[in-house]
């Protein structure tokens, strides 16, 4: 088999104690905030994955002196002042946190960084965390005012005071990285919660940060600490073991040392919720981020609705979510979710495709998709789309369909999880 198509054969029976790589949010803002901070960071189990390699691609760009071995990072802090102007563009890839988080970033800084992507990324909006950065001072251009290349020219930076506009950690992030350089203090109103690792983080470094209900402020100007960090592993790479080994007959499967930071638990929650046998034990907090070892065995899942506030805290799990909306008993119904459009491909039409390809009925909303239950996948090929969720999604589907699944552009799941196809091997009993 080519190595632009994988073939998927159905399992009969999945264990083994399995460990997935460094949480990829986590392990972007540890090394922005190294980046910016006075002495040296040291990361462990920073996320093996070509996002957050751009991320530290573009920071050595920036002049960052940066040591890697393996999954460990060292990170010889800059400070705040310390950025200097980059001779070449900023290449994020495929990665869009690592262009917007590194935007408020650059702009406290008084020189020109432009920002360059792949295909998809070019394809993403990026006015949303334009208008904050132009609020505080600095000069941006994109191009039509919302995709990349983006030019930004920062430094003089004033606080801002920024409602949310959406329910998007990586905008949040941006305003309260820009917040470090500016005169005054900078608050967010956050009306929807998103995921708080940016905040978790900045306490760690020492910032000055307060957190009460929906608002978070952080003062500007005040020196961050370097320090030693350990990441715990990517719920959101989990996630697709956890869906596999409930869908596979006589499985069970530990996953061990998985992030359990409460704004990142949804998964967890929406499939006991519908009845999954999951226990999760052995908890540990490591620089404010809680971990533990979660386990799954095969069951028999209900179905459920989400929206509202759900969204966000399930946001990248939601193609996996939907996969297993076919073998529930009364379906899976996801609505509030437009954002999942602008995701790294549009994830409600390459889903419903893909499961369509696969014999599945799904309707297909603006906002979302019903995948109706007690449907039997068959054997087909899918298209991945560049999309490192959806490929990995459809992997699982291809163990519990009736024949094997195949999936045009499997490479893309590095973006994530190199080793991702050879996990999935390891859990064949
Ligand atoms: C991320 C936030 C989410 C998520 C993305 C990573 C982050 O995006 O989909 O994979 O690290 O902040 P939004 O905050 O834009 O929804």
């Amino acid at each position: 088999m080519s190595a632009d198509r994988l073939e998927i054969t159905p399992a009969v029976k999945l264990g083994g104690v399995i460990s997935v790589p460094g949480d990829k949010s986590i392990s972007h803002r540890l090394a922005m905030l190294a980046a910016i901070a006075e002495g040296t960071t040291t990361i462990h189990n920073f996320a093996d994955s070509a996002d957050c390699g751009s991320t530290l691609e573009c920071l050595q760009r920036l002049g960052t002196s940066i040591n890697r071995q393996r999954t460990t990072v060292v990170i010889e802090g800059q400070g705040l002042r310390g950025l200097s102007r980059p001779a070449l563009d900023l290449d994020a890839g495929n990665s869009g946190t690592t262009v917007r988080l590194m935007s408020g970033l650059v702009a406290g800084f008084p020189f020109e960084s432009r920002f360059v992507g792949d295909e998809s990324l070019s394809r993403r909006p990026m006015k949303r965390i334009i208008d904050p950065l132009r609020e505080f001072g600095a000069t941006v251009d994109a191009r039509d005012e919302n995709y990349l290349p983006l030019k930004i020219r920062g430094g003089d930076l004033n606080a801002i005071d920024f409602k949310m506009p959406i329910a998007s950690a990586q905008l949040k992030s941006a305003v309260l990285l820009a917040g470090l350089f500016a005169r005054g203090t900078t608050t967010v109103f956050e009306p929807v919660g998103s995921r708080n690792h940016t905040e978790i983080a900045l306490r760690e470094f020492g910032a000055r940060i307060r957190k009460s209900a929906n608002t978070i402020e952080v003062e500007g100007g005040h020196p961050l600490q370097g320090k030693e960090f350990s990441v715990p592993s990517d719920l959101s790479s989990a996630a697709f073991f956890l869906a596999a080994g409930l869908a596979v007959p006589d499985s069970q499967i530990r996953l061990t040392g998985i992030g359990l930071n409460p704004t990142r638990t949804g998964f967890i929650s929406l499939l006991v919720a519908m009845q999954a046998k999951i226990t999760v034990g052995e908890r540990s907090v490591a620089s404010g981020e809680p971990a533990g070892d979660i386990i799954v065995e095969t069951s028999e899942i209900t179905g459920i609705e989400i929206g509202g506030n759900w969204v966000p805290n399930v946001i990248d799990e939601i193609p996996m979510l939907a996969v297993l909306g076919t073998l529930t008993e009364n379906g899976i119904r996801i609505r509030d979710a437009a954002e999942l459009r602008s995701k790294e491909s549009d994830r409600i039409l390459a889903v419903a495709t893909n499961l369509r390809a696969l014999g599945a009925d799904v309707e297909e909303y603006p906002d979302g998709l019903f995948v109706p239950g007690r449907q039997k996948l068959r054997g087909g090929t899918v298209e991945s789309f560049g999309d490192h969720r959806i490929a990995m999604a459809f992997a699982v589907a291809g163990l519990f369909a009736a024949g094997p699944v195949v999936i045009t552009n499997p490479g893309c799941v590095a973006i994530s999880f190199p080793g991702f196809f050879e996990a999935l091997r390891q859990i064949r009993r």
